[in-house]
């Protein structure tokens, strides 16, 4: 069998999938990209398979989990399958305190550091890019206000490319301008017709849209950053896991530098050289040394 997307298949019903099959799939899951889905889930995970296998042409769980390890075939169809089995819900400013404290709080201890000449963020688990557009709202409009150092840039990773295709071309439906407050929305969108606008070129500029799996972070080396933004990600990963890409976040971070996860997104994280930033609304934690 062989991998033909969008060629549909006249399979009008697919076979069921017991508890053992369910753990095959999601332990692949698990292993490719961090993310669990539990067995109250498997609904889910069944569905999205089967909508894939349909387009596919496969006719069982077996054929098409084999065709999957195939090289390179296997890891093509992994791309879009990868893309069905996680969340990608977002929105523009989906957590404000967090993006207020950026600005209001982070920004300002920043400017006192004249060594600091440019700023580099990372929207990790980007989705469709409202987060990564956000951030670069925030930093452009304010390091603006603060004047002099005013070169930032934004990293946008994720593991979905079709995500990562509506972010790059940052075009969004008209309704979701309503998520972006008055005061970035003109400075930073063009309406372009009833239905839809366009985050502007200018800030565009900004984003660097790129695939990465989270996972390959550890041991990876990589630029050291000053902002390190990952909300609504680690919440599908295992507690270990999750502890031990939160280490490599924060070895990422620069002296300084500022780590938002979303709020309970972890509980009893504690590293050595992090500061937890007292604010009841976020949670974020500063690089000390
Ligand atoms: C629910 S969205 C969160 C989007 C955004 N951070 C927010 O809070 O609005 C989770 C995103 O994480 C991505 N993701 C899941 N596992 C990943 C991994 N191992 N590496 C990179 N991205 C991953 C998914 O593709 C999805 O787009």
């Amino acid at each position: 069998m062989t991998f033909a997307a969008g060629n549909w298949s006249p399979l009008a019903s697919l076979p069921g999938m017991d508890d053992s099959e369910f753990e095959r799939w999601a332990s692949l899951l698990e292993k490719r990209t961090g993310v669990v889905v539990p067995l109250k889930r498997k609904a889910f995970l069944v569905t999205s398979v089967r909508g894939r296998m349909r387009e596919t042409g496969h006719a069982d769980f077996e054929a098409y989990f084999r065709d999957l390890q195939k090289v390179p075939e296997g890891a093509i169809e992994w791309t879009t399958l990868v893309d069905r089995l996680t969340v990608h819900e977002t929105h523009f400013f989906r957590h404000p305190p967090s993006f207020a404290l950026i600005a209001r709080d982070w920004l300002p201890l920043l400017a006192t550091d004249p060594a600091r000449t440019a700023l580099h963020a990372w929207s990790v688990g980007c989705s469709s890019g409202e987060e990564a557009y956000t951030l670069a709202m925030v930093l452009d409009r304010h390091l603006a206000e603060r004047g002099g150092k005013s070169y930032f840039g934004v990293t946008a990773t994720d593991v979905s490319l079709p995500a990562l295709a509506v972010g790059r071309a940052g075009l969004y439906p008209r309704q979701k301008m309503d998520e972006i407050p008055d005061e970035y929305r003109n400075r930073y969108c063009e309406p372009l017709d009833a239905d839809s606008f366009r985050i502007r070129e200018s800030l565009r500029k900004r984003v660097g849209f790129a695939q990465f799996n989270l996972l390959d972070a550890v041991g990876a080396s990589m630029k050291r950053l000053d902002l390190i933004f990952c909300q609504n990600v680690l919440i599908y990963f295992a507690r270990e896991r999750r502890r031990d890409l939160l280490a490599t976040l924060a070895n990422l971070l620069k002296p300084g530098g500022l780590l938002v996860l979303g709020p309970g997104e972890v509980t009893q994280f504690a590293h050595a050289q992090l500061a937890r930033v007292d604010n009841r609304n976020v949670l974020a934690f500063r690089r000390t040394s």
